[in-house]
């Protein structure tokens, strides 16, 4: 996190989840255990209350703060709740869904359409974190007008509150600005232009490319951006161009000076087991897990140990905790 001339205005605290879990450090204080699942057991749910949704002029404010934005990507409902549980601050649904869910080698093939499936799936799971979609390959490469036509739809049918935009477009960042539809930014390794590029590779490493980086960082905010996602650029670099900018800088394999980390949900919990860049911290091991699971019920099943007569229907003297779900389902 760097120092970054204040933006006039009153420093307003991290909206959070009301209620027991609400504390000074947020969530990063709360145990594991102390975290809230949705439903009855919540916090919200005995207080009420709805959680405070986090907003873009709050993101774009991050400086003003001792405390880094948290940003994770999520593709569905079920993704979504957990992200929001955790009281992250920003939930992205990335075009990384092409590589991580749907199985592709690279992010060129995704539809609008298919995006907004998604996005409109995580707009369900998501209360308090700011809801980014990520502009598909081709849905901004045809002028400004293209551009706000299908940001329009993010907006209207997915429900979200920003989009991303890769690469220093900078009239597409002024259009969608000036349509009210706020901008985040991303640099670097920039996936849209892997073939440009010539493969996923560390960008912004020499003189040349670290000056023009700079300047399209400087550009991007000066067309209206409200944050700039930095992704595979040097540390000192992603630090200078933190120092550089009043807008927050989030950073994915650009080191610890950004005034946020964002990670991908697949990598970060070890769902996504084909690639593993050194900027990944993996925080559980789940494709692991689910393996383990999925093989241990093949196995019950087919040695007819699944289901039990506790897991059956049929005998109502039989009081199990499978009689509550027979009351809105039996
Ligand atoms: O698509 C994506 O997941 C992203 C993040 C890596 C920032 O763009």
């Amino acid at each position: 996190m760097t120092t970054k001339p204040a933006t006039p205005g009153p420093t307003t605290p991290r909206p959070t989840a009301p209620g027991p879990t609400a504390s000074p450090g947020g969530a990063a204080a709360a145990s594991v255990s102390q975290i809230p699942a949705w439903g009855a057991a919540s916090a919200e749910a005995a207080t009420g209350r709805q959680p405070r949704r986090v907003t873009v002029p709050w993101v774009r404010r991050a400086a003003e703060r001792d405390e880094p934005l948290v940003m994770v990507t999520a593709y569905d409902y079920p993704q979504a709740r957990c992200a929001d549980a955790a009281e992250v601050d920003i939930v992205l649904v990335g075009d990384s869904l092409a590589m991580v869910v749907l199985g592709h080698d690279d992010t060129l093939s995704l539809t609008v359409d298919e995006m907004l499936h998604h996005v409109r799936a995580v707009r369900r799971g998501t209360r308090r974190a700011l809801l980014v979609a990520d502009m598909p390959f081709g849905s901004f490469h045809l002028g400004p007008r293209a551009a706000v036509a299908n940001a329009l739809r993010f907006v209207k049918e997915g429900g979200v509150q920003a989009v991303k935009i890769e690469g220093a477009r900078l009239d597409v960042v002024e259009a969608l600005s000036q349509a009210e539809i706020p901008v985040m930014a991303h640099l670097g390794l920039t996936p849209q232009s892997i073939h440009r590029l010539g493969g996923f590779k560390v960008q912004g490493r020499g003189d040349v490319a670290r000056a023009k980086l700079l300047d399209a960082a400087l550009a991007v905010e000066a067309a209206g951006a409200f944050c700039l996602v930095l992704e595979c650029v040097p540390d000192g670099l992603a630090r200078q161009i933190s120092e550089a900018l009043e807008i927050p800088t989030i950073g994915i394999g650009a080191g610890g000076s950004c005034d946020g980390q964002v990670l991908v949900y697949h990598d970060l919990l070890g769902l996504e087991e084909r690639i593993s860049p050194r900027f990944v911290r993996r925080y559980a091991q789940l494709g692991a897990l689910s393996r383990r699971a999925l093989a241990e019920f093949a196995d019950d099943v087919r040695q007819r140990r699944f289901p039990s007569a506790e897991e059956s229907y049929g005998d109502p003297t039989v009081k199990t905790p499978m009689h509550t779900i027979d009351k809105l389902y039996g």
